[in-house]
């Protein structure tokens, strides 16, 4: 079945191989990165968040980023992905400085249009990185606001969920939102139901995990009422430890409850899966068919960052 994915982050889904030869390219030493046979190596989630940035400081041009995005979405056309939405950080991308961030967003735009031609739409969510706190995200809402319209949709926020809170950055959303923009923000991974609910107040209509709103039956609730849509990485998830197996996972609660949920790979190396992967996981755990794909896509489709015409062409 196609599919839509709309929680994948560019640098989180460079494939080992890639930032290797990249490196070489660059004699860069990413000593520590990489397992012996190969793989990315962390060890819980500030691991994981330290071994994703040392692999990105080897893409260091508008052109590495390029070469990225040209290969992750063709491996997203592999799995029947028709239509993804990347979070890309502009701090990675020259230091979200804007003039920098043009080029980057030029280069990666002309392979955006040429997959979009051979059968793969996508979409860009300009993203924040909470643990490096409220002023370097302005500098990125800037680049956001600027290049709103584009190639880019959306701004979210990612990172270290339990430093500060979602409202210490209500200024950058605020700025995404008046440039009309979609929001989203990682919250109800790392944090509680307390969490989710400081990201609904900075006005998102999406929510990266938002599983443990699981914890709390009123906020699952508000969420089944309201719409709000929940991009769930259940792979991310067992894989990180939040929870103990795939049928331990909270997503067919959820989504029994009446929550908008969605699938996505998040960092997919990193967690050693696939969209085809989560689907055949969720089979086993959930008895999950066509159907319940079916719906996921349409709840996908209706909360995307895109133009109408766009959302049709998905539905
Ligand atoms: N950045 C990349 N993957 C992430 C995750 N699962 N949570 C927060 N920030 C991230
Ligand atoms: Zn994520």
């Amino acid at each position: 079945m196609k599919k839509i994915e709309l929680h994948l982050h560019l640098e989180g889904a460079a494939p080992p191989a890639f930032i290797r030869s990249l490196a070489a390219e660059k004699g860069a030493d990413l000593t520590g990165v990489f397992d012996a046979r190969g793989s990315y190596a962390y060890d819980g989630f500030d691991g994981f968040l330290r071994c994703y940035e040392a692999a990105t400081s080897v893409l260091r041009t508008p052109q590495d980023y390029a070469r990225l995005l040209a290969e992750v979405l063709e491996r997203s056309a592999e799995q029947g992905v028709i239509y993804t939405e990347l979070f890309i950080s502009p701090e990675f991308c020259g230091g979200a400085d804007l003039s920098a961030w043009r080029d980057y967003l030029a280069a990666m735009t002309e392979i955006a249009d040429k997959a979009r031609a051979d059968g793969i739409d996508s979409r860009a969510i300009l993203t924040i990185i909470r643990h490096l706190g409220p002023d370097r995200a302005k500098k990125t809402a800037i680049c956001a606001a600027e290049t709103a319209g584009t190639w880019v949709t959306g701004f979210g926020m990612g990172g270290a969920e339990a430093v500060g809170r979602a409202t210490d950055y209500a200024w950058s959303f605020d700025c995404a939102r008046e440039s009309g923009l979609g929001l989203t923000c990682h919250a109800g991974e790392w944090g509680g139901a307390g969490s989710i609910r400081d990201a609904l107040s900075l006005g998102v209509t999406r929510i990266g995990h938002g599983v443990r709103a699981i914890e709390d039956p009123a906020l699952v609730g508000e969420l089944a009422r309201s719409g709000v849509t929940l991009e769930v990485c259940p792979g991310s998830n067992v894989v990180l430890g939040l929870f103990q197996s795939w049928s331990a996972h909270p997503i067919a609660r959820l989504a029994d409850a009446g929550v908008r949920v969605t699938v996505s790979t998040d960092d997919p190396p990193f967690f050693h899966t696939t969209m085809r992967q989560e689907y055949n996981r969720l089979a086993d755990a959930f008895g999950w068919g066509d159907t319940e794909i079916a719906q996921i896509n349409r709840w996908a489709a209706e909360a995307a960052f895109c133009d109408q015409a766009t959302r049709d062409r998905l539905l």
